[in-house]
């Protein structure tokens, strides 16, 4: 099936935040952010500002009404900013007026004065002056002191992952309604409604069943708008709270990158040890976690890191301790991964590592090291493995040993050119890690023509998690998929929803549309019998017709329709999932926290420039386990953006903050992003079908997240590239592979790490 939204988004016809019609009387928002990135606020001027044409009316921390704060793990983040400022571009005050070019006019007369404090942007540093998010976490498995005598081989050192900005194509913005009675409307572009609901009703001090909050789609999230979303909407909301007017704020570009938090930059130490036969026996390493100014989901994504820290490897003896360091930066946050990458990407630097120090090439190690079925990983869960089934398939039907060779021809008949290939298996748990959250719901109605209307709990945010929830109904009922419509997001609807990510949108949100479609058809069986005096299990449907004893009997969907409403049967249903078995004690930091994992092993295959730096991604091959894809069109396009969106994180894409704090990547031009020119010349991905009884929405495995991860096989693939140009390059595992550091390892300088 076609994803649903195909045909107009290719006219331009889907609606997004900005296609919303203009009410008249609406406001334009723009907020003021700090000018600096760590200080005590002295004096703010609003005087100059408030005379400025158009303007309505300016806000700040004062004009709370509830509680100034929007913390969602830790209360450590206000609305607007009281009395000190933690980072460039913090909002300290709201300006609203007639347009947009007014409000941003009368911004520039704001006059602050500041008390400079000292700036810190490095985690590192964080740690040492006790700056500290959460406290730290350990995860343990074995006794790895003790295994280290064991070892014939022990390797160490230190990996550095940076950030990346999110830049999904809609930017962050909200637009506010007055209702009657005090109650708000909130269009947000977030993945989110409820977080936005729950923050709004704390800061604007209402109870929650008066916002509505309301999400038609977003032009992308990535993470990006699981949380950081809610800083816009309730700033409209405040104005519209006052004002008694809609109150639109769309940022631009720029202030999105300036002013909001991106992932969650890292540098860790990790030492591996192997016995003479290749096995890892033991691994420790330690993560630093740039988490920025405040919380956010900081904590949250340092204990995916944890629960990743192996990635699709049995290790008996591990030690994992993370930290969550406070710096003067944009609070970071989710993205896609959601902290599993970048403690994958340490061990898989500690791996190749080990392969450059003992002379084998990593995928030996890897290979002899892939998680098994039975195997423990580190925080107490059975794996149900794949890995060792992708890697043996990806060897079979890729033929990397051809390729060795290829590149082994290849470089020794090029000087200026080089090749280099790698092997990435992936290996990623599915679940919100904060087990309440793992519940959704669904109401489902069955009009009386017969078409029926589908809310869930789920964002679309170009996942293409509609077309899945459509799948599901129409599966159910047997009928026609335009019978059936996914409508908006909305609190009202549906309440108490976890955001739409964790990869786990398809799974929560589609059990529930199966359950509640169930109930409405075994009320539908059951009038059906009665009419034909059979047993409710002769009865069932397909394609709209009803078949009795497995025959039609010249009864169909919308006959069946009209009776039931005759029948005075509810033809509606709100369905509840919370998934079984799924249990996490963080004091011991043992349980079972993932309804299942998802595997998959890429192989990569890169050619270097080595005069000039640059690189091409010849080819990634990908052996993915999707389970039973319900929709490989859609499945496809996830591995596709994953990987490239990954490809981008670990070679092109490097955000870059000064000592003071100030983001200088802060615009396109500065911030490289993949085009078509650097996406993999040819990408190759086979389905590993499985159909295990698991606990994805009908055996269609979580697709969303685990193929960025597959990304980081290009920067190895680089590394081992420049390794054949200059065997003896010295280059520490630090992202992103830029062609500025590529060439800095072909001609031998030491490479220097980014600062953030
Ligand atoms: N794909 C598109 N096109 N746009 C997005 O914003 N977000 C990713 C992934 N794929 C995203 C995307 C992230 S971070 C997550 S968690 C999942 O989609 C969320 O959707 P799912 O739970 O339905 O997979
Ligand atoms: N993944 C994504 N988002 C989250 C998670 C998670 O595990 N936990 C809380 N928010
Ligand atoms: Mo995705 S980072 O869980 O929104």
């Amino acid at each position: 099936m076609k994803n649903i939204d195909s045909n107009s988004h290719l006219r331009g016809e889907s609606i997004y935040l900005d296609d919303v019609p203009l009410v008249a009387g609406t406001l334009f928002a723009a907020a003021f952010g700090s000018p600096h990135a760590h200080g005590k606020i002295l004096n703010l001027d609003l005087s100059e500002a408030e005379k400025m044409p158009g303007v309505a009316r300016i806000f700040t921390y004062k004009d709370v009404p509830g509680e100034n704060q929007i913390g969602g793990i830790v209360p450590d983040e206000p609305l607007l900013a009281e009395h000190h400022v933690h980072f460039q571009g913090m909002p300290v005050a709201l300006v609203v007026a007639e347009s947009v070019e007014e409000a941003k006019m009368a911004m520039k007369k704001i006059k602050i004065d500041i008390e400079p404090l000292p700036i810190i942007t490095d985690p590192r540093v964080a740690r040492e002056k006790g700056e500290l998010i959460v406290p730290p976490r350990t995860f343990k498995i074995g006794d790895v002191d003790a295994a280290w005598s064991q070892c014939a081989h022990i390797v160490e050192g230190t990996a550095d992952t940076n950030g990346q900005e999110h830049l999904y194509i809609e930017t962050q913005g909200a637009y506010t309604f007055p209702l009657e009675n005090g109650s708000i409307r909130i269009i947000s572009s977030t993945q989110g409604p409820t977080a936005v609901q729950r923050h709004a009703a704390i800061c604007l001090g209402i109870p929650m069943h008066m916002l509505e909050v309301d999400v038609t789609r977003l032009g992308g999230g990535f993470g990006g708008k699981e949380d950081q979303a809610s800083m816009w909407a309730i700033l409209c909301a405040l104005a519209t709270y006052h004002l008694k007017r809609p109150v639109k704020y769309s940022l631009d570009r720029m202030e999105d990158m300036r002013m909001t938090g991106k992932r969650n930059p890292y540098s860790s130490d990790f030492k591996i040890g192997l016995d003479k036969d290749l096995n890892i026996i033991a691994y420790e390493s330690t993560y630093h976690q740039n988490a920025g100014a405040a919380a956010d989901l900081s904590p949250a994504v340092l204990e995916r890191t944890l629960f990743h820290s192996t990635n699709s490897y049995f290790v008996p003896n591990v030690k994992a301790t993370a930290y969550s360091c406070r710096t003067n930066l944009p609070p970071n946050t989710a993205f896609r991964g959601f902290g599993g990458p970048q403690g994958m990407f340490v061990i898989e630097a500690a791996i190749h590592k080990a392969a450059e120090t003992i002379g084998v090439p990593a995928w030996e190690i890897q290979s002899r090291n892939l998680i098994k079925t039975g195997d423990e990983f580190p925080f107490g869960q059975i794996a149900e493995s794949e890995a060792k089934e992708c890697w043996v398939v990806a060897n079979q039907i890729f033929e990397p040993e051809k390729i060795e060779k290829e590149i082994k021809a290849f470089n020794a008949e090029n000087v200026l050119f080089k090749k280099g290939m790698s092997f990435m298996p992936i290996c990623f748990g599915i679940s919100f890690t904060k087990t309440p959250m793992n519940q959704a719901r669904a109401l489902v109605h069955v009009y009386t023509d017969g078409s029926v209307g589908v809310s869930t709990g789920a964002v679309e945010m170009g996942q293409g998690v509609n077309t899945k929830m459509l799948q599901v109904a129409t599966q159910i009922f047997s009928i026609h998929p335009n019978r059936v419509k996914i409508h908006t997001t909305n609190t009202f609807r549906i309440a108490n929803t976890s955001p739409s990510a964790a990869s786990a949108t398809a799974d929560l949100n589609g059990k529930a549309v199966e359950i509640a479609c169930n109930a409405i058809l075994d009320r539908l069986k059951t009038i059906t019998a009665e009419k034909f005096s059979v047993s409710e299990t002769e009865v069932s449907i397909d394609n709209e017709e009803v078949l009795i004893k497995g025959s039609p009997v010249g009864y169909n969907w919308s006959q069946l329709i009209q009776d039931g409403y005759l029948k005075r049967i509810a033809l509606s249903e709100h369905g509840h999932y919370a998934p079984p078995g799924l249990h996490y004690d963080a004091k011991i930091e043992k349980g079972h926290p993932f309804a299942y994992h998802v595997f998959g092993t890429a192989i990569t295959e890169v050619t270097v420039d080595c005069l000039r730096g640059t690189y091409l991604v010849n080819s990634v091959k990908i052996v993915h386990d999707f389970g039973t894809s319900m929709n490989t069109a859609i499945d496809r396009g996830q591995i596709e953006g994953g990987l490239v969106q990954g490809i981008g994180w670990m070679t092109l894409e490097e955000i870059v903050y000064d000592e003071n704090g100030r983001l200088r990547s802060n615009a396109l031009s500065t911030y490289k992003v993949p085009d078509i020119y650097s996406v993999p010349k040819e990408i190759d991905i086979k389905f590993l079908k499985t159909e295990k009884d698991n606990m994805a929405i009908l055996k269609s495995k979580a697709v969303g997240e685990p193929p960025l991860m597959y990304g980081i096989g290009t920067y190895f693939a680089l590394r081992n590239a420049i390794k054949a140009y200059r065997p003896d390059a010295e280059m520490e595992y630090a992202t992103p592979m830029t062609p500025e550091r590529v060439l800095m390892g072909l001609v031998g300088k030491k490479q220097e790490k980014v600062t953030v």
